[in-house]
């Protein structure tokens, strides 16, 4: 069993990436400059936009977080992305799900101009990505993608199972991984809380991705002897022995699982390093599509 070391393939990027800032300075061309709206003190959500300002910073990016209560009334997150789909200095931003219940998510996601939507949420980014067409891919099946290609995974004509099918996460996955592309030529499977026979299922998988948010859901009677596994999980669970009281938990009991597969993903530092590097791909990537 070999470990698929988000950290290491991440910082492989940030570095390509922080070349890529030295070189614009050296051209006297703009930073790219990424801005994060964060509503409310959700602690996983907190984590994850600290650690894209942080990787901002590692890299040589602008970054400008914003912050509001939980309680902000729609209009004027509204009137926030409005702002910032005007501003010349931001080239990309995210709004931070999820969004408090009387918030609709897909009215924010939708005001988001598709030039800055760098999480590549927007139904214009989904469809283009649908087609194969240029824009913004969606940062967690883009940074899975990553993986398997800097770790030299053959995927063509393996077998495939998705299990979760966000809008997010699984569902662009399983058009990403299915289409003519390298990676991708997988035969796809999406599971979902409907599949019958998921263990069936999930045996037949030579790569089996498990996003859903139920930690060990996948244990080791699911997965076929050297499968490859890809944990997109993160869920906080107790855990007194540490001084904050919680650690992160991924969807697949990996020491059960671990010694069956080819390769495995851990949690943390799978795939959600490779979640933020991808992020980072994409706010360079708004800013050279500005022509700037
Ligand atoms: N919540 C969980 N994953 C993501 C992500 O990739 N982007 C945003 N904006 N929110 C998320």
């Amino acid at each position: 069993m070999q470990l698929l070391d988000g950290r290491i393939t991440a910082e492989e990027i940030r570095k390509e990436l922080a070349e890529a800032v030295q070189e614009r300075k050296r051209n006297g061309k703009k930073i790219p400059h990424l801005a994060a709206i964060l509503v409310g003190n959700d602690g996983g959500s907190l984590t994850y936009v600290g650690a894209k300002v942080k990787a901002c910073d590692q890299i040589g990016f602008e970054s400008t977080l914003i912050r509001y209560d939980d309680s902000v009334p729609e209009d004027i997150l509204l009137a926030k992305v409005r702002a910032l789909n005007e501003d010349k200095s931001i080239d990309g931003f995210i709004v931070q799900l999820p969004l408090p219940a009387h918030i609709d998510e897909m009215k924010i996601t939708q005001a988001i101009d598709p030039k800055k939507d760098v999480d590549g949420f927007h139904p214009v980014n989904l469809g283009n990505m649908v087609l194969n067409l240029p824009g913004f891919l969606p940062a967690t099946p883009a940074g899975i993608l990553e993986l398997l290609k800097r770790n030299h995974i053959e995927t063509e004509g393996k077998n495939c199972v998705i299990i979760g099918r966000s809008n997010i996460v699984g569902t662009p996955l399983s058009i990403m991984l299915g289409r003519n592309t390298n990676p991708g030529n997988c035969t796809v499977t999406l599971a979902h809380s409907r599949t019958q026979n998921l263990q069936e299922i999930c045996q037949t998988a030579d790569i089996l991705i498990a996003a859903i948010g139920q930690p060990d859901f996948v244990t080791a009677d699911m997965v076929k002897e050297g499968a490859v596994i890809i944990d997109v999980g993160t869920t906080r669970v107790d855990d007194s022995s540490r001084a904050r009281g919680w650690r992160l938990k991924g969807d697949v009991d990996f020491d059960n699982v671990a010694p069956k597969c080819s390769y495995i993903t851990p949690v943390p530092g799978g795939v959600g390093p490779m979640t933020i590097a991808s992020l980072m791909i994409n706010t360079l990537k708004a800013m050279e599509l500005k022509g700037k």
